[in-house]
């Protein structure tokens, strides 16, 4: 991201237009942060806390972006002076686990008078969650929702200038800014977001209410920041969307996601392709067909099943039956060797009964699953389930999730047996948490594979022999050429 401060002049009114009027206010804040420094004699720092998924992650390096632009430096540990929580609210126990952090922030402003904590995400863009920060956690200053996560550095112009809490929580956006800044946790890998929001409405689930409608980015902004991205280094891609099967399709000129990768694959320099998720509704021949004649695209595909009793998935509006998933799956399998397959289920859906989660075990066999999440279902107000009878009881969902586990468990050993005694390429990842004379690394099929190698490695995607399948990952040694 270049950005020519030159052609910016903050002396006079903000522009109108973006992204010209945040880098206007980037520097407005770089302003008031030099004066600072000079009374403090340090630099001033940020932290980062950020719960949920890909998205979010995603979401925090481009506030990260920002805030590096605007002058804060990283701090190890949330005894900072910006600390911001990027919060999920999929599950209930996503917002507990919020609110009982947020509470040993109030202890470390007390020591510093200087620190601002903002409250960001999609627990954000749920109006009663807002409340309770407005009302009960007096200390955050600055509350912002998921659309509008560009404009950081107005907000916290106007907190550093007032000196007021500044809560900015937009109800829905059709705008996607691009070229702002972002700083990226990997060298080597890197998610783009290719869409944004999520139209499906699926029962139980409350992202289309806090993410808001399908918004595709256009196909020619996303080839460029993934050429950038290759130019500066990066050799694996994750394409991210909530449901990037139906990518491109609200476009003035619609374009599919089968047709989004093969020009993706053609940027020089990028060997890997991944994507998240995938709706099975919405998956392809088109795509699988790609998937099948291509070097990079990786071979996995994350097909979340929810449940396997088509009675259920018609409560969920997933818009498949058990059948036509697992005939996908076996089209799949046909057709692009070695594919691993991950889902995700729910188990305890309203109404659930004995029978229909047999079914979910069954289809748990037939699929093979390479790995699972899985999921107790939690009630979220406003959604479609939440108003349904039958909720199931704590105690049988435990007992169902106990027994999940264990079938997914056996499935996913068996699977992860397939490559042993295999040479496979490996995107060598960062050194072995628990033995640094090791690398962990990861196959084209996502699988995690340990072996002893040099750091220098890191970023390289290097030949290895799986020697021994432990489960849930590999044991291989570097081939000499590597
Ligand atoms: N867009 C993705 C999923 C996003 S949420 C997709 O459609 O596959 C990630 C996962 O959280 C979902 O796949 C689902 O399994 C789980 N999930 C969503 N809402 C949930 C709820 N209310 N209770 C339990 N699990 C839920
Ligand atoms: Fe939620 Fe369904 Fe959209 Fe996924 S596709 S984000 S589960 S509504
Ligand atoms: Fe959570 Fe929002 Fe992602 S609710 S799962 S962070 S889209």
């Amino acid at each position: 991201m270049e950005i020519n401060y030159d052609l910016i002049d903050t002396t006079g009114p903000a522009p109108e237009k973006e992204p010209l009027r945040q880098q206007y206010y980037i520097l407005k804040c770089r302003e008031i942060l030099r004066e600072k420094e000079k009374k403090l004699g340090r630099k001033l720092t940020f932290f980062d806390q950020t719960f949920g998924c890909q998205m979010n992650f995603k979401d925090s390096e481009k506030l990260n972006g920002i805030l590096e632009e605007i002058g804060y430096v990283k701090a190890e540990s949330e005894a900072a002076d910006f600390v911001y929580y990027n919060t999920c609210t999929v599950r209930e126990n996503a917002n507990v686990r919020v609110y009982g952090r947020l509470g040993t922030l109030k202890t470390f402003k007390k020591k510093n008078p200087e620190m601002i904590i903002a409250m960001c995400g999609c627990m954000m863009q749920e109006p009663e969650e807002e409340e309770k920060v407005r009302k009960t956690f007096k200390f955050v200053d600055i509350v912002f929702g998921t659309h509008n996560i560009f404009k950081l550095a107005e907000l916290l112009y106007e907190c550093l200038s007032s000196k007021q809490r500044v809560f900015d929580v937009w109800e829905k956006t059709d705008q996607i800014i691009e070229d702002l800044p972002s700083d990226r946790k990997f060298g080597f890998k890197a998610g783009v977001n290719i869409m944004f929001g999520c139209n499906n409405f699926c029962s139980y689930c409350i992202v289309p209410y806090v993410r808001g409608r399908e918004r595709s980015r256009k196909p020619e902004d996303i080839v460029a920041e993934v050429e950038k991205l290759a130019k500066e280094g990066v050799v694996e891609i994750m394409l991210l969307g909530q449901n990037v099967n139906s990518y491109g399709k609200t476009l003035d000129q619609p374009v599919s996601f089968a047709q989004l990768l093969t020009m993706v694959e053609k940027v020089e320099g990028i060997e890997r392709i991944r994507f998240m998720t995938s709706h099975p509704k919405d998956l392809s021949d088109e795509l699988i067909k790609v998937m099948a004649g291509s070097t990079k695209i990786c071979r996995h595909l994350h097909l979340p099943v929810q449940s396997g009793s088509s009675r259920i998935l018609k409560k969920m509006n997933r818009k498949y039956t058990k059948e036509q998933y697992l005939s996908l799956v076996e089209k799949l399998r046909d057709s692009v060797p070695d594919i691993a397959i991950t889902t995700d289920i729910i188990v305890g859906f309203p109404g659930e009964t004995e029978e229909d989660f047999q079914e979910t075990l069954d289809v748990v066999r037939k699929a093979q699953y390479d790995s699972a999440f899985t999921f107790i279902y939690s009630k979220r107000s406003g959604t479609k389930a939440a108003e349904m009878p039958d909720q199931i009881p704590d105690e049988v969902v435990h007992e169902r999730f106990d027994r999940l586990l264990k079938v997914v468990n056996e499935v996913a050993t068996e699977q992860n047996k397939k490559l042993e005694g295999r040479v496979e390429t490996v995107l060598a990842e960062e050194i072995d948490e628990k033995d640094s004379s090791m690398i962990t690394g990861r196959l084209s099929n996502n699988s995690v594979v340990h072996f002893k190698a040099d750091p220098s490695v890191i970023g390289k995607i290097v030949p290895v022999k799986l020697e021994e399948a432990k489960g849930f990952y590999y044991l291989g040694r570097m081939c000499e050429n590597g």
